[in-house]
């Protein structure tokens, strides 16, 4: 009979959780055939042997890495040694109750390739968390869901907890940087469906988190690589290098308007700064996001209408920025401008990326 599901458990010093974890992993299997893959970074209390000892009465392996390297590294690594074609990731501390298994392997079993157990959907939540955390946490997958826009369909892309099918990462290298493994399959895996179940994030039983800064500053690395892996950050450099081709338009149309035209400078302004929103989009629209776009003369100029009012409002926050930055911090004006110019093209990409171009 082959095993139905290979559940991997990356560990670090997390002897006190690893018996009741195995026991109610097997309690909640009781009808399927499994195996647990422990992937333990040398932890320095016991937790290989403790899980090791396991071995005669449960189907648990135990991998032992050398150096510590990582939660998401360790998943990686565990997946060269499952037998099944179902795989599921999961914490060794409680915090992701083992019961929820069952319902990810039904997603499975009705055809999902990916299986989240999801703190971000009906049913779900987070025991115990501070009003901080909970703003970390949400702003996180904010900045995941801004700056990788296929993620956007998932409600909790940064779950450690999940199920997936083996050929969703057969072919794929996956290169992630800290925590976040989910994050890395659901940009590079290959799969169709993605299924979320609810569930409450526990507080933990025994030992201690790993989570720190550092780990924050991996998140950034990590979506740093992979915008860079999907051309994300190309596709930034393009909408600066577009803005910059609209002050060409602007300043050219606006003298050749006063100076040859004859009108008075104010109305040449307007006009120059309507067409240079005009350039940009055309550009835009083209050169930046040729992928975003839906055909259809309809939605042509439903994004040009979206894209001009995000650059008037992006005027705004320019001249906010200039007089914020001169009339209280006492900045030259000129100096305080490249703030303005820096704070408006944050502000009309982003809202390119998440209203214009969705
Ligand atoms: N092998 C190995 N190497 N395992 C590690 C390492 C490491 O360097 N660091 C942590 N782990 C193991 C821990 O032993 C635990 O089983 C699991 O990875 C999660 O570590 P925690 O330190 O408990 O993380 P957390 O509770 O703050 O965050 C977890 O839950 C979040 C919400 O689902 C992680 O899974 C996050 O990725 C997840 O977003
Ligand atoms: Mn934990």
């Amino acid at each position: 009979m082959s095993t139905a599901v290979s559940i991997i458990i990356p560990t670090y010093n997390e002897r006190d959780n690893i018996i009741a974890l195995v026991r109610r992993i097997d309690q909640a299997l009781s009808n399927y055939e499994y195996e647990i893959i422990f992937i333990d970074d040398s932890s320095n209390d016991g937790t290989a042997e403790v899980a090791a000892a396991l071995s005669p009465k449960y189907p648990v392996k135990v991998i032992i890495r050398q150096n510590k390297r990582g939660l998401a590294s360790a998943v990686v690594d565990g997946l060269g040694y499952v037998k099944s074609e179902v795989i599921g990731v999961m914490d060794a501390d409680l915090q992701h109750p083992p019961e929820v298994i069952p319902q990810l392997l039904k997603e499975i079993g009705s055809g999902a390739d990916v299986a989240i157990a999801s703190r971000y959907v009906e049913g779900g939540g987070c025991q115990g968390w501070g009003l901080m955390r909970r703003i970390i946490s949400k702003g996180a997958i904010f900045l995941a869901h801004l700056l990788l826009p296929s993620t956007r369909k998932v409600k909790d892309p940064v779950s450690g907890f999940f199920m997936i099918n083996r050929r969703v990462v057969g072919n794929t290298e996956l290169k992630p940087t800290g925590y976040k493994i989910l994050l890395e399959i659901l940009i590079e895996g290959e799969f169709q469906s993605v299924a979320e179940v609810g569930y409450t994030f526990r507080t933990r039983s025994g030992g201690e988190s790993k989570l720190n800064a550092r780990q924050q500053i991996d998140y950034l690395k990590h979506i740093y690589s992979l915008m860079r892996r999907k051309g994300e950050l190309v596709r930034f450099a393009k909408f600066c290098l577009v803005g910059l081709s609209g002050i060409l338009v602007n300043m050219g149309l606006l003298w050749l308007l006063t100076e040859f035209v004859g009108l008075f400078y104010l109305l040449s302004a307007a006009i120059s700064i309507e067409s240079s929103i005009i350039s940009n989009f055309i550009l835009n629209d083209f050169f930046t996001f040729p992928d975003r776009r839906l055909p259809g003369a309809k939605s042509f100029f439903g994004r040009l209408l979206k894209y001009n009012l995000v650059c008037v409002a992006g005027l705004g926050v320019n001249m906010g920025v200039l007089w914020l930055l001169t009339d209280f911090l006492g900045i030259f004006y000129l100096v305080s401008e490249l703030g303005g110019i820096v704070a408006a093209t944050l502000w009309n990409y982003t809202l390119s990326i998440l209203w214009a171009w969705k």
